[in-house]
């Protein structure tokens, strides 16, 4: 296992699947029924982005060239989990944790021990938190369905397995199918159509309701060999989440200077139909 997020951390793909995560944080939190969110590859929670340079210069240091107040409306609840030092830049269960309520809770997996050792101090034994050294894809099945309130799954893998396109796909649908009203994120990258294309055929027929991909993309993603940016899969998104992200997206492609060789897509994969 080579993989360690810190080189990743604050890339645009950061950028996409944080902002998407706070933003059904804060839709979620108009009731108060507890919000659990289960983070099954968590990575490190904080991490120190180096001035000299890094992929965050191509992610949210773009986004940081602008004031936050000048940011599309759909950042809002992100730019709030990102106040403090723009060199600290916070990972997933931190982003979570940062808006979240006294009433709600994280659970999050990360197998590396120095990682998840990193994580536990990140998260500063906040009592609303707690770290697993175990497999993420397993805690899946252990921890959905939650026993009560509303519930978010991030499935974020490192994608160093030549498989992690179909695992993705398959614990999506497994996990969507345990927990009938769990909202499920994936993330995957892009790097040309064709894993990207293969994991929405798959979730099309999936017998799964409600899918939604988004993408951001920093380059055209005709070509094979060359990343182009990120997706996320989202099930179940709440209301107008859909609308709010085809709007703003677009907007902040602009902004963060990518107008000429990026784009966005905001696309159902599977209807809006409410499940029974
Ligand atoms: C893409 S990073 C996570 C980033 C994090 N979700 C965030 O957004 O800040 C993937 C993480 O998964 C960890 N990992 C790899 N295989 C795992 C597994 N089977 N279960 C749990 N974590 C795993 C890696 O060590 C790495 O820290």
């Amino acid at each position: 296992m080579n993989y360690r997020h810190h080189f990743h951390a604050g890339n645009a793909g950061d950028v996409l699947k944080h902002l998407v995560l706070a933003t059904i944080i804060e839709r979620l939190e108009a009731k108060p029924a507890p919000i659990t969110v289960i983070d099954s590859h968590a990575g490190a929670g904080l991490y120190e982005l180096d001035p000299e340079g890094g992929e965050w210069q191509e992610g949210i240091g773009r986004l940081l060239d602008h004031e936050p107040a000048t940011w599309p409306p759909v950042c809002a609840a992100y730019a709030t989990a990102l106040a403090g030092d723009a060199l600290l830049y916070p990972g997933s269960p931190l982003v979570a944790l940062r808006l979240l309520r006294e009433q709600d809770r994280v659970i999050a997996c990360e197998t590396v021990a120095p990682v998840s050792d990193a994580l536990k101090d990140a998260l500063a034994r906040d009592p609303r938190a707690a770290v697993h050294r175990r497999d993420g894809w397993s805690a899946l099945r252990a921890f959905l369905p939650v026993k009560t309130g509303r519930s978010i799954v991030l499935i974020d893998p490192p994608f160093e397995a030549a498989d992690d396109f179909e695992q993705l796909a398959a614990h999506l649908i497994e996990a969507a199918k345990r927990a009938s009203t769990a909202i499920l994120l994936g993330w995957y990258p892009v790097k040309g159509r064709r894993a990207a294309d293969r994991l929405h055929e798959t979730l099309r027929v999936s017998g799964v309701s409600r899918i939604l991909a988004v993408e951001l993309l920093t380059q055209p993603d005709h070509d094979p060999g060359r990343f182009a940016g990120s997706g996320l899969i989202v099930i179940r998104p709440p209301w107008r989440l859909d609308e709010d992200l085809a709007r703003d997206l677009p907007t902040l492609v602009d902004l963060m200077g990518y107008r000429a060789t990026g784009s966005a897509r905001v696309e159902w994969l599977a209807g809006e139909v409410v499940e029974d």
